[in-house]
C-alpha cells in the first residue's frame, strides 16, 4: 500500500470506529472542520492530559489558565495578527483551485528530497556494508542534479521569503513548471496575502457592534493575563503558563484531514526568562519538548527538528518539531524564541506596565519569552497514522490493530463474556465494576469472542479479558495483549495491578 493509499484508509478507519467524523456530515460536511466521536474524544484527552501534567506537574514553576476565545480587538493589533497573519495565495486559472504559494514550493522541494532519498536507498542496496553515504552524496550524478535543483530552488525560495517577494513566489512556481494537481496547468494567478483570522460582531445593534476575532492561537491570552498570574500566584522568574485551547485560522488549503483545519486546538506554554537567558532555555525546552515525543515509544526515527532559516519579526530563534506522518515529514509542534516582544506591544498597546521587578537584580525589566506550542489535533494524527497496521496472521487472515502506546488508548481494557449465558455476563459484569473506576473499560457480549477481539484491536484496545465458565471455578479470567496477542490466565484479583502496570500515564510521565 502506498503511504497516500494508507492514508486514505486510515481517513475511512478513523470514522468507521468512530474517531473522527467530517463536521455537519448529514448537510455534507464543512470543509476542514472535523468532529472528534466516542473514540476520537478519550485519545484526544489522554493526549491532552500528558502534555498538561507533563508540563504543569513536573514542573513546579509552571500553572496553567484558561483564557477565552474572544479578547479585546486591539489584542491582535498589538500582536501583529491584524497587519501581518497572512499567507501567500495563488489560484490555478484552470481548476479555479485555490493553494499556498509557499506550499507549492515546499512541496515540490520535498519531492525532490524523495528523489535523492530513493536514489541514496538504491546506492545502499547496491553495495552493502561496504556502502559510504557520504561519499555517495558527493560524487553519484543522478544525486548532484537534484541536490543543484533542490539548493537553487531553495536559496530563491529562501531570499523570497526574507524579501516578502510575493512575484518571485509565483516565478519560482512557474520556472520550475510546478502545476495544479487538478489541471496539471501551471496557468497561475499573481500571488497575493490572505488573512487567516475569522472575524464576527459584538453588540447587540448594528451600529453598536464591534468587530472581534476568534483567536487564531492560544498565546495572546496567556500574555495578556501574564501580570494576574505572575502577581496572585507570586511567580518568580522563571517561570511559565500553559494553555489548551481552541484556535481558528481561515486556511487557504486544507486538504489534509486533521492535520491542518480550520478550527483546532492548542497546547501552548509560555515561559518569562530574564532577557539574555532566552537562547539557554530555547535550548533546553527544544530538548525537553523531543523529550517528552520521543517518550511515548513511536521512534525516535520519525521525529526532527527543523531550524527556521527565516525567523519572525518577534523571534531570535525558532524550531519545529516534525514528525513522519504519511505525507512525509511536517511540522508537529513549534518552539519559538519571541523576545519580549509580545509583552512590549502590549504594554505600548494597553498603556499598562507589563514589567517584572526582579528581586536578584534589584531592577525591573520586560521578560523575554520562550514558547512551545503544539496542535492537539496535529497530535491525534501522528498518533493514528503511526498506530495503524494491517497484518498478516498465521491462518491467512488480516487483523487491523492500531498499536496506540497503551496509556493513550481510548479503552484500555475490553471486558467479554465468553457466552451470553450460564452467569458468565454476571461475573464479566463484577470484573467491570472491579476495574471501571480506574480506567475506561468497555464491555461487549454480542458475536463471536474473535469478532469482539478484532473490533477492539481496531480501537486499540490494549487488553481483552475473557470470563469464561473456568472463571466461575477458579476465579482466573484470561487477558489477551493487543500487540503480541498472547493469552494468560490470571486472577481476577491481580487485573487492576496487571493492567496498571501498562496504562498507567504516571509511567510515561516517570521517564520524563
Ligand atoms: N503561538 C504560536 C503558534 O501558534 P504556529 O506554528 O502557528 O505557532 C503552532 O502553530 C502549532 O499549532 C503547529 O505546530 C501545529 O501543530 C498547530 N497548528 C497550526 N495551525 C494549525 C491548523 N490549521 N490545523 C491544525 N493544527 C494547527
Amino acid at each position: 500500500m502506498t503511504q497516500e493509499e494508507l492514508f486514505k484508509v486510515l481517513v475511512a478507519h478513523c470514522k468507521e470506529y468512530g474517531f473522527i467524523f467530517p463536521s455537519s456530515e448529514i448537510y455534507d460536511g464543512l470543509a476542514a472542520v472535523y468532529d472528534y466521536g466516542q473514540m476520537g474524544v478519550e485519545l484526544k484527552n489522554n493526549i491532552k492530559q500528558y502534555w498538561w501534567n507533563a508540563m504543569t506537574r513536573l514542573n513546579e514553576n509552571i500553572v496553567g489558565i484558561d483564557s477565552c476565545i474572544f479578547m479585546h480587538p486591539r489584542i491582535w493589533e498589538a500582536s501583529g495578527h491584524v497587519s501581518a497573519f497572512n499567507d501567500p495565495l495563488i489560484d490555478n486559472k484552470d481548476s479555479k483551485k485555490r493553494y499556498r504559494a509557499d506550499v507549492l514550493i515546499e512541496d515540490f522541494l520535498g519531492k525532490i528530497e524523495e528523489k535523492i532519498n530513493k536514489e541514496v536507498a538504491k546506492g545502499r542496496k547496491r553495495f552493502g556494508d561496504s556502502f559510504d553515504e557520504a561519499q555517495f552524496r558527493a560524487t553519484n550524478p543522478n544525486v548532484l542534479r537534484e541536490q543543484a535543483k533542490w539548493d537553487e530552488v531553495h536559496n530563491r525560495y529562501v531570499a523570497a521569503e526574507k524579501a516578502n517577494d510575493l512575484a518571485e513566489y509565483r516565478q519560482i512556481i512557474i520556472d520550475n513548471n510546478i502545476v495544479c494537481p487538478i489541471s496539471g496547468t501551471c496557468n497561475w494567478t499573481e500571488v497575493r496575502q490572505f488573512n487567516l483570522m475569522f472575524q464576527t460582531s459584538m453588540g447587540s445593534t448594528a451600529d453598536g457592534a464591534s468587530t472581534i476575532y476568534l483567536r487564531p492561537e492560544t498565546a495572546q491570552g496567556i500574555f495578556v493575563n501574564y501580570l494576574n498570574v505572575q502577581k496572585t500566584g507570586r511567580m518568580k522568574i522563571p517561570f511559565g503558563i500553559a494553555q489548551i485551547g481552541k484556535a481558528f485560522r481561515n486556511e487557504i488549503v486544507a486538504r489534509q484531514f486533521i492535520f491542518r483545519m480550520r478550527e483546532f486546538e492548542q497546547m501552548e506554554m509560555q515561559f518569562f526568562i530574564k532577557p539574555g537567558t532566552e537562547l539557554e532555555w530555547f535550548k533546553k525546552w527544544k530538548e525537553q519538548r523531543m523529550k517528552w515525543h520521543v517518550n511515548i515509544g513511536m521512534g525516535a526515527e520519525n521525529y526532527r527538528f527543523h531550524d527556521h532559516e527565516k525567523l519572525a519579526h518577534y523571534a531570535n530563534a525558532a524550531t519545529d518539531i516534525e514528525f513522519l506522518f504519511p505525507f512525509g515529514f511536517k511540522e508537529l509542534e513549534g518552539i519559538h524564541s519571541r523576545t519580549n516582544w509580545d509583552l512590549g506591544r502590549h504594554q505600548q498597546y494597553s498603556g499598562r506596565k507589563i514589567e517584572y521587578f526582579d528581586p536578584e537584580e534589584g531592577a525591573a525589566y520586560t521578560p523575554y519569552v520562550v514558547e512551545t506550542s503544539i496542535g492537539v489535533d496535529r497530535m491525534v494524527l501522528a498518533v493514528l497514522s503511526h498506530s495503524y497496521k494491517e497484518e498478516k496472521l498465521e491462518n491467512g487472515e488480516t487483523r487491523v490493530v492500531l498499536s496506540i502506546p497503551a496509556p493513550l488508548a481510548p479503552v484500555k481494557a475490553a471486558v467479554l463474556p465468553l457466552v451470553k449465558k450460564d452467569g458468565l455476563p454476571e461475573l464479566a459484569q463484577k470484573v467491570m465494576d472491579e476495574l471501571k473506576y480506574d480506567f475506561n473499560c468497555q464491555y461487549e457480549e454480542k458475536d463471536s469472542i474473535g469478532k469482539r477481539y478484532r473490533r477492539q484491536d481496531a480501537i486499540g484496545t490494549p487488553f481483552c479479558i475473557t470470563v469464561d465458565h473456568q472463571s466461575l471455578e477458579d476465579g482466573c479470567v484470561t487477558v489477551r495483549e493487543r500487540d503480541t496477542m498472547t493469552q494468560e490466565r490470571v486472577p481476577i484479583s491481580e487485573l487492576r495491578a496487571l493492567i496498571d502496570k501498562r496504562v498507567n500515564l504516571n509511567n510515561l510521565l516517570r521517564k520524563l
